[in-house]
Order: structure tokens, then sequence, then C-alpha cells
């Protein structure tokens, strides 16, 4: 019998719009480690235990095993449709015009659903590189960024609300100069951001600013990604899970150190949507949200242990010509592509 945890017990944030979503979600990215299957049998057990938030994207490759999922659980009424709060994203290779509804009718045939609660930009590049591809390998059609472009594609998204197809929209990846750029053109403003938010990358001005616009930031990698695939990984990387003062704080609560982690993101105020295929870290991860927080202190402790960690740095998605993966981030304060 699979423990139970009530989703009225778990945190909620309120969006811009006054609608509800999951303090703490799911997410399905399997790092090129994990089958569809296995992710698929991981949403099936998490809903179970009382999850309703699930972070999908067409690139993940298991959308359709997902959506058999949810379909099993709505029809033998495990959940209800109205009780979930699905996301997914469109890829940089279906940014084009008419594309992004392409990959949002897409996603919501391989889901099985009517419409998504939220539809992310899952990348501000239109830069495709191929799935599981080395972190070396550059596309040459690559281009740097093009505010331009980027309305063009969020236009589309702005249709996929007005049709029906979601409920928010929502972008991924950005960086405050790229949002500078944009957000005064939106016609519908983003309900969230999905960004990279862990204690030794907190994105503090990044985060403070979306909140200052009342739009809810969503941490990925919330537990330092310590399963992330190769291309990711670079011998400079700190894994959150041994940093001396989370392992310490995650004793005197006497849990895992990634639970430390996922308490320390729900008390700050992002959503963060782990991943886990086991189902002793899926049930832990969300329980924690509903008992025993973090005190005070401790969470000054972690405000203390930013170290500007960037795990996910998209070195893939860089043009020729740039110097590093840091052009993709305009660490500088303005566009790459307006120098
Ligand atoms: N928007 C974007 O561009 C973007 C980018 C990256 C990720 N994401 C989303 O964010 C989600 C989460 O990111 P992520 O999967 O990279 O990183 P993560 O959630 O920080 O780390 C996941 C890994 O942490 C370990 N773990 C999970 N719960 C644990 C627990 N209770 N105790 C010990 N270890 C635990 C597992 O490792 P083992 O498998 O070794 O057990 C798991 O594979 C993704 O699945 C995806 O939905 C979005």
């Amino acid at each position: 019998m699979k423990e139970f945890i009530d989703p009225n017990k778990v945190p909620k944030r309120k969006l811009y719009t006054g609608d509800y979503i999951p303090a703490i979600g799911m997410g399905t990215f399997g790092s090129d480690r994990y089958t569809a299957e296995q992710v698929a049998a991981a949403v099936a057990g998490a809903i179970e235990v009382g999850y309703r938030l699930f972070d999908c994207a067409a690139i993940y490759g298991n959308e359709e095993q997902i959506g058999q999922v949810f379909q099993n659980a709505f029809d033998k009424g495990i959940a209800k449709r109205e009780e979930m709060f699905i996301t997914t994203k469109v890829w940089n290779n279906m940014h084009g015009k008419g594309d992004v509804l392409l990959s949002c009718a897409k996603s919501l045939r391989d889901l099985r659903l009517d419409y998504v609660d939220l539809f992310f930009v899952h990348w501000p590049f239109r830069n495709y590189h191929a799935p599981g591809c080395s972190g070396d390998s550059r596309n040459p059609d690559s281009k740097p960024f093009s505010p331009d472009e980027y309305i063009e594609t969020w236009r589309q998204c702005e249709r996929l609300v007005e049709m029906g197809l979601t409920r928010f929209i929502g972008m991924s990846n950005m960086t405050i100069p790229k949002l500078e750029a944009v957000l005064p053109h939106c016609r519908i403003k983003p309900a969230a951001i999905e960004m990279e938010l862990h204690p030794t990358f907190q994105q503090e001005e990044l985060f403070n600013y979306c909140l200052e616009r009342d739009i809810l930031p969503i941490g990925y990698c919330p537990i330092g990604s310590p399963a992330r695939p190769e291309r990711d990984r670079t011998p400079e990387d700190i894994a959150d899970l041994e940093v001396p003062e989370i392992v310490e704080i995650a004793k005197a609560h006497n849990v895992h150190p990634a639970i430390i982690c996922l308490k320390w993101a729900v008390q700050r105020g992002q959503v963060p949507i782990p991943f886990s295929v086991r189902e002793e870290q899926y049930v832990s991860n969300l329980k924690c949200t509903t008992e025993d927080p973090l005190t005070d202190e401790e969470m000054t402790i972690i405000k203390g242990l930013e170290k500007n960690n960037r795990l996910i740095k998209g070195q893939v998605f860089l043009w020729e010509g740039a110097k590093g993966w840091e052009d993709l981030w305009d660490l500088d304060g303005t566009i790459t592509s307006m120098r």
C-alpha cells in the first residue's frame, strides 16, 4: 500500500491570475538515463501518492507514455483532470510561424489532454541540437537571441491561450536583459518563468525581478541534478548535496540533504520540480513540504550558500563566433545579439 499525501495539505502558490498551482511538482526529464517507460511509471506512482503538478516537455521524448498514465488515472478516478496542473514546452526547432500550434497539438495528443495548464517556450533560441549530442557539438545554423523572433513565438503562445489549448503561458531559461526586451511586447504576461534554482545557484536578481512583476519562479534542478547527463557536467561544478551546511542541516532534521534543498525552495517561494523514479524518494520529496519546516536561522544559512554554480550551461545552443556558454546568459547585462 502506497503512502498518500493529501494534495490539500501540500502548500500552493497563487498565480497573477488568482489561480493556484501546487508549491512542488515532479520533473519528467529522464536525463538520458531512465527510459520513457520508467519515467511514466514514476508519474503513475506519483499521482497515486498525491502529486498534482507534472513538468513535461516535447523534447523529453516520453509524453506518449505519460499520456497513457494520465488517461488511466482519470479513467480510474485516481485524480481528476481539474485537480492536476500539467505543463509542457515547445522545443527550439518548433518556434517558427505556425509550428508552436503544431507542437502544442502533438503534446496534447501524446499527453491525451484537451488542454495543458501551462505552456512554456523551453529555450529563448531557435537553435536545434539532436537529443543526446555531445556538449561540444555546434549547429552551424545557430544564431544569437532575437527579441523579434521571440515575440513571433510568443504571439503563437498567446493564440494557444485564446484557443483554450493552454490556461497559462510561461518562459524558461530567460535572463533579465531578455525579459526587459520582450515583456513590454507581451499581450499576455507569462504566469511563470522556469529557471535553474538550487542552494548554490539562487539567481537572486532574476528571482526578485519575477516576484516584483508577479511572475512565479519555477525552479528546475532543485536538488542540483545529481544524475544529469555527462554533457551538462564540468569539473568546477559544485554538488549541492555535499555542501557541508546542507549536510549538517539534513542531519539535524534526520533527512537526506535532497530534502533540505526542497524545503528551502518551497519556503523561499519558488516551485521546485524534483525528478525521481524511486518511490521512497518521490514520496519523501512531496511529504517534506507538509512537515518539519526549516527554521529562519537555517534559511539564512542556506541563503549564504550562493556560489554562482550554474549546472545547465546550455553550451549546445551556442552559435558560431560565440565565446562561450556565458554568452547565452547575458552576463554583462546586455543581450548578446544587440552588441
Ligand atoms: N526548463 C528547462 O530547461 C529544464 C532544464 C532541466 C530540468 N528541467 C525540469 O526540472 C526537472 C528536475 O531537474 P533534474 O531532474 O535535472 O534535477 P533534480 O530534480 O535536481 O535531480 C534529480 C535527481 O536527484 C536525485 N534525487 C531525487 N530525489 C531524491 C531524494 N529524495 N534523495 C536523494 N536523491 C534524490 C535522483 O538521482 P538518482 O536518479 O541517481 O536517484 C534524481 O535523478 C526535470 O526533470 C525537468 O522536468 C527543466
